[in-house]
């Protein structure tokens, strides 16, 4: 055959247990396992065609041509369902994003999980779900988990084939959303890639990772019992010990602008006072605060009334990643 063609969406996700470093950076291996939600509305649509007539692989990003690291990614996964499936076509590989790329929203997860499955799909690979985890995960560690659908884990494993993330409940479990603050919609400074590998030059990612088996109980036990406060609790504390180690490795990683610590100081002020909510921040200034539906346009509202707060996304548990037509 000499065209194959297939179209993934995914999400990106929130993750409640955050990764922080690796243990191999080539098979991106991590240093601890993690806890993270879908979110739904916020989509990555990624074509992959592998035709006869491409002399290179290819990547357009919103219709922008991207060539050196980015590319590089992309062929490494492109390589490796090229070998499984035993042959040699080159692909033109084209992604949309409907949200701001590389503000603490992450967009590589939800690109490489729509990535991995439409070029598994195209080239009529039969692999597990797990399987396709596995391959997202080499190309940016958080895809792993925007594969399955609703409240995920990935496993630390012991081994390659022992790392991929599943399922831990479904969507319609708990009907949880993220308020997005957005405070700023630039690019990062220093991606997550990079600083995955300032990590153990913190003294303190050693205490992180050992302590790491004792939040994934605590948060999955939150999911299960579906207990707000104790949600909000276990994923600021967690963001809160990811961001001590980015802080203190070195070079120091900072993430954090005067809107994001805003944001957070309101979010335990408004617990203190009752209201079940808790703030989540990746590796970028914007800040996660996780509630029950129920409660998400009184959150919505007050975030909006903090200065330097210039909108809000608002995303409930989303679905795992999927093919197109
Ligand atoms: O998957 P990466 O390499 O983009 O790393 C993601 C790192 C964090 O977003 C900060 C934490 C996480 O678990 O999603």
């Amino acid at each position: 055959m000499s065209s194959l063609l297939a179209t993934a969406v995914a999400h990106p996700n929130i993750a409640f247990i955050k990764y922080w470093g690796n243990r191999s950076e080539d098979l991106r291996l991590p240093v601890n396992g993690s806890i993270s939600m879908n979110m739904d509305g916020l989509i990555t649509r990624t074509t992959v065609h592998f035709d006869a007539g491409y002399e290179k692989d290819r990547l357009a990003i919103n219709e922008i041509q991207v060539d050196g690291k980015g590319l590089d990614r992309v062929v490494k996964i492109l390589e490796i369902v090229r070998a499984a499936a035993g042959i040699s076509l080159k692909a033109s590989v084209s992604s949309t994003n409907n949200f701001p790329t590389g503000a603490g929203i992450a967009s590589s997860a939800a690109a490489f999980a729509a990535l991995a499955q439409a070029s598994v799909t195209a080239l009529g690979l039969d692999w597990s779900e797990a399987k396709v985890s596995r391959l997202a995960r080499l190309g940016s560690g958080s895809a792993s988990r925007s594969v399955p659908g609703g409240f995920v884990e990935w496993y630390l494993g012991d081994s390659d084939e022992a790392c991929y993330a599943e399922t831990i409940a479904p969507k319609e479990h708990w009907s949880l959303v993220d308020c997005v603050a957005i405070v700023s919609s630039s690019h990062k400074k220093t991606g997550s890639t990079e600083g995955h590998l300032l990590a153990s030059t913190s003294p303190l990612q050693i205490a992180r990772a050992v302590d790491t088996p004792r939040r994934i109980s605590l948060c999955r036990q939150a999911i299960f019992e579906k207990d707000m406060s104790k949600l909000a609790s276990i994923l600021q504390l967690d963001s809160d010990m990811m961001h001590s180690v980015m802080m203190t490795s070195t070079p120091a990683l900072f993430y954090w602008q005067p809107e994001t610590m805003a944001v957070m100081k309101k979010v335990q002020q408004w617990r203190d006072e009752g209201l079940q909510a808790g703030y989540t921040i990746d590796a970028g200034p914007n800040v996660h605060v996780i509630c029950e539906a129920k409660k998400a346009d009184e959150v919505a509202k007050l975030l909006k009334k903090i200065p330097g707060v210039q909108k809000i996304l608002v995303s409930p548990v989303g679905d795992g990643v999927r093919i197109e037509g």
